[in-house]
């Protein structure tokens, strides 16, 4: 499995609080059968993002790894990326300095309860500059809750989505459960991460949201949400075939003489 969303840096923001913690946080992945991991901080009004910063403390935390794991786990560098406007113009200045590896791919935090104004020409900025914005644990915005149809426009304009694997077996509530569900009946999921902040509740463990998909969906779309796309992100390839999206372009198309006709 391949987590792109962890907040595994020690001291820089709200995740892992110091080096033992993040080793802990690691040796908890590397035994639940994660491969692969972005760390990515936050870069918004709380936590400056400093790349070259982040960059060396990554470093220091590859030195730091017990070698029992260190070669069982390849580390990357994200961002947990607030659409304000000083990242939103940095990020379009330099697409590379905020996205996974420095390839494009860009992990989108919305704040927890309003989805501002200038959220739909933010995502617009970014693709036209080049990078693939991915929005993180929508099923965890309360906006969002209430209207999953409001991404619609943002899926239609290559928005990609990653929810979170503990609201899928409850860790952020019956809500949260309950949207991460529908958005993956309808074919709008394209990750499944960690988000992972420690070692208790918000922790780093993926296999049991991994098997529940597994046994809901199918051996396939568990292996597309938690390996091949984010294999693609972490490399910055193009995604593979993705399923059709339900309910997604159909509202779009004009309706037929006969689609009238029956109602439909
Ligand atoms: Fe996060």
């Amino acid at each position: 499995m391949i987590d792109i969303h962890h907040h595994l840096l020690p001291g820089v923001d709200d995740g892992s609080r110091d080096m033992e913690t993040t080793l802990a946080m690691l040796q908890m992945a590397v035994d639940d059968g994660t491969t692969h991991i972005v760390a990515t901080p936050h870069a918004n009004t709380m936590y400056a993002y400093d790349r070259t910063a982040h960059e060396t403390l990554l470093q220091t935390v590859r030195d730091s790894m017990p070698a029992q794991f260190a070669s069982r786990i390849t580390l990357g560098l994200g961002c947990d990326f607030h659409l304000t406007y000083d990242n939103l113009e940095a990020a379009k200045a330099n697409p590379s300095r905020f996205s996974i590896n420095g390839k494009g791919y860009l992990m989108v935090e919305l704040p927890d309860h309003a989805i501002p104004r200038t959220t739909p020409e933010a995502l617009y900025e970014l693709r036209i500059a080049g990078m693939v914005p991915v929005l993180t644990h929508p099923e965890r915005n309360k906006t969002i809750q209430q209207n999953l149809d409001m991404m619609k426009p943002w899926l239609i304009g290559g928005l990609l989505l990653q929810i979170t694997a503990g609201a899928l077996t409850g860790a952020f509530g019956k809500v949260a459960q309950k949207c991460a569900l529908e958005l993956l009946d309808r074919n709008w999921v394209h990750v499944i991460a960690s988000d992972a902040h420690g070692t208790g509740r918000r922790n780093p463990q993926l296999s049991e949201a991994r098997n529940f998909v597994a046994n809901k969906y199918g051996e396939e779309t568990a292996h597309r949400l938690f390996y091949d796309n984010p294999r693609a992100a972490f490399e910055g390839s193009s995604l593979g075939e993705q399923p059709t999206p339900i309910g997604l372009h159909e509202d779009l198309m004009p309706k037929s003489w006969w689609r009238k006709l029956v109602g439909k």
